[in-house]
């Protein structure tokens, strides 16, 4: 098979650092003297040191890529920047990042795409917390090769023996990061040596110069890999057409090969390739052009799919060892329904921490949650299998970015270390007597009641009138209530926001059981988030689950007070009061309001039977 030959990648690099190590007067001059830059930066650039007085022998560089004021009157670089390099030999984008801890997030969003990582280490202070903070992001994002650039030559005397010992240490602490190759240089971007031209002042090295290695370095070959496409669209036209689009993530495409249809598992082969912007059929394709192309048996395809080498599939499964990073000012919660957006599949999953990473000392945390920057080891469950790769093998099949489902955010993004084979010896049985045979000898159907409201609300009155009720009525029912169960099952809860998630789910995933044993299952918990009651709500059937806010003013509740709590906290003496500093988020549609201000609590109960009645869940 004959490769197209203008394959030509760009080599996508990631530059860490700060100002004061150099980072700008290193870009700048890697722009200036590969001449990529405009007439107008040029004219600005020149006009800007002579506005500051400096001589031609000593321009400075950084002029040129601190661009924003903000930048220069704090002294920091704010956004991730992509300057665009070419030379004879190469075209290149280096992302520019800033260095600081909080902007931790822009640096993965630059190294996620990256192939080497530049890390630049004043001579004159040695490798820094700040060094080994971005190595080690660099290494949890799969960056392969590392360039050491030793800046600042000319501040040291172009000691070699310093040059050597800053190396030294960045190699022994770097041993655990992996990365495959770390090649060292001692530079001096202000003076311009070793940068694109070999340093006479630097005689005693022999390596390359920066921009020479840059040119050299052989990239990854993705297209060397295995044959995967998710499809994108689906085209169905007349006679029966049938096409598919996608970019190919990895490998390569050719005319009649065999391929696999994942996750089906249906094997055929392709019939014809067009390349969409010429709109002429094509022999082959390769990493990363997008194509349409045809296959020769039918076979029930949709978007999310995958085409893959049939000689060499991928594997399948729903639960994985991964890293996060969380991205978003509203704090991560484990255990939360999370949208995970991941080659061309909107998904859902949900994520448990193991450790938090301290990444300035690689220490592994334990941690509840995840605030914006913070970086962990986690599991993550999804609702269905789905096909994958490490992203250590496959950046684009083993990463995702995770969604917000409430706000549509982004606020997340993760890889996939491993699947957990946990999930695959797991296997679900059937029994043969089901919800509905148990329902059956019941006499009626059962549903979750689901109470929701604040502290004092009357949700526990009510619910405790209502199975009195039901149970006049020879209804088989269970009452699940937050100051009970939390005695039991939750003792291990408290009421931060994380605490109360992981109750609820609990909550959730007991009465789901209740529900499949035919019971109907009153519950009452504060259950103050819309994501944790709607993750309820699937847990079962469309209508099995009741959602009965109780609607009581915080003043009325604050002023019945039964248990002395609001007190407490407005004294300060109780943290994380719902109502007062913990939030309480109303429901949109619940099936039932219960105003408790004009009713009283056997009028609220009675409400409820009615609600039964009408939808037909008391008796068969
Ligand atoms: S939930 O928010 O996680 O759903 P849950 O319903 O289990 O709360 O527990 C609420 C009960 O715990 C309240 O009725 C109250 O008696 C008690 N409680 C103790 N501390 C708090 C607190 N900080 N916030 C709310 N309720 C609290």
């Amino acid at each position: 098979m004959t490769i197209k030959k203008d394959y030509n990648k760009h080599l996508r690099i990631i530059i860490c650092g700060s100002v004061d190590d150099g980072k700008s007067t290193l870009i700048g001059r890697l722009l200036y003297e590969t001449k990529k830059l405009y007439a107008d930066q040029l004219k600005i650039f020149h006009e800007e040191n002579t506005k500051f007085g400096t001589q031609e022998n000593k321009l400075d560089f950084s002029l040129l890529v601190d661009g924003l004021s903000a930048e220069r009157e704090q002294g920091i670089t704010i956004d991730v920047a992509y300057r665009f390099l070419s030379t004879k030999k190469r075209k290149m984008i280096l992302a520019d990042t800033p260095g600081h801890e909080q902007y931790t997030r822009n640096m993965v969003t630059g190294a996620s795409t990256a192939s080497v990582g530049i890390l630049i280490v004043d001579a004159k202070k040695g490798i820094l917390k700040q060094t080994r903070r971005h190595s080690f992001i660099l290494s949890l994002l799969g960056i392969k090769n590392i360039v050491l650039a030793i800046n600042k030559l000319d501040l040291i005397q172009y000691d070699e023996v310093i040059y050597k010992k800053i190396k030294e240490t960045f190699l022994k602490f770097s041993k655990e990061l992996k990365f495959k190759s770390i090649y060292s240089i001692p530079i001096s971007a202000l003076d311009g040596d070793n940068v694109t031209k070999n340093s006479k002042k630097i005689f005693w090295y022999n390596g390359q110069n920066l921009l020479d290695y840059l040119e050299n370095l052989e990239d990854d070959t993705d297209y060397k890999r295995p044959l995967r496409i998710p499809i994108q669209y689906v085209i169905r036209s007349v006679n029966d057409f049938r096409g598919y689009s996608g970019t190919i993530v990895s490998g390569k495409m050719c005319k009649n090969q065999k391929v696999t249809v994942l996750p089906s598992g249906f094997s055929t082969t392709i019939k014809k390739i067009i390349a969409p912007k010429e709109k002429k059929e094509i022999q082959n394709a390769i990493t990363p052009s997008s194509v349409t192309f045809t296959l020769n048996d039918h076979i029930d395809i949709s978007r999310g799919d995958f085409i893959v080498d049939k000689n060499n599939t991928c594997e399948i499964s729903d639960q994985f060892r991964i890293d996060l990073i969380w991205m978003d000012v509203k704090s991560f919660f484990p255990g939360r329904t999370y949208f995970i957006k991941m080659e061309c599949r909107l998904l859902k999953a949900k994520i448990f921490i193991k450790y938090k990473y301290d990444i300035n000392n690689f220490q592994k945390l334990m941690s509840k949650t995840l605030d914006l920057n913070d970086i962990a080891c986690c599991d993550i469950i999804f609702e269905h299998k789905v096909v994958y790769e490490k992203y250590e093998i496959n950046r684009a099949l083993g990463s995702f970015i995770v969604i917000d489902p409430e706000t549509n955010s982004t606020c997340g993004a993760g890889k996939i270390n491993f699947a957990l084979r946990r999930s695959s010896n797991i296997f679900s049985q059937n029994f043969i007597i089901d919800k509905e045979k148990r329902s059956k000898l019941k006499n009626h159907k059962p549903c979750i009641i689901w109470f929701t409201g604040i502290s004092g609300s009357g949700k526990s009155t009510i619910a405790n009138i209502l199975e009195k009720e039901l149970y006049d009525l020879q209804i088989h029912t269970t009452l699940l209530d937050g100051d009970n169960i939390r005695s039991g099952l939750n003792k291990d809860l408290g009421f931060t926001d994380a605490d109360r998630v992981e109750n609820i789910r609990r909550i959730g995933e007991v009465s789901k059981l209740m529900v499949e044993s035919g019971i109907l299952t009153i519950v009452s918990f504060i259950s103050p988030f819309k994501s944790e009651r709607k993750l309820v709500r699937n847990l079962v059937n469309e209508n099995e689950f009741i959602e009965v806010f109780v609607d009581t003013p915080l003043e009325i509740a604050e002023r019945r007070d039964p248990k002395g709590l609001y007190k407490k906290a407005r004294s300060g003496k109780l943290p994380n009061f719902t109502g007062i500093d913990s939030p309480y988020e109303i429901p949109e549609n619940p099936e039932l309001k219960l105003k408790t201000v004009n009713s009283s609590p056997k009028e609220c109960a009675k409400k409820v039977i009615t609600y039964l009645k009408s939808k037909k869940f008391l008796f068969l």
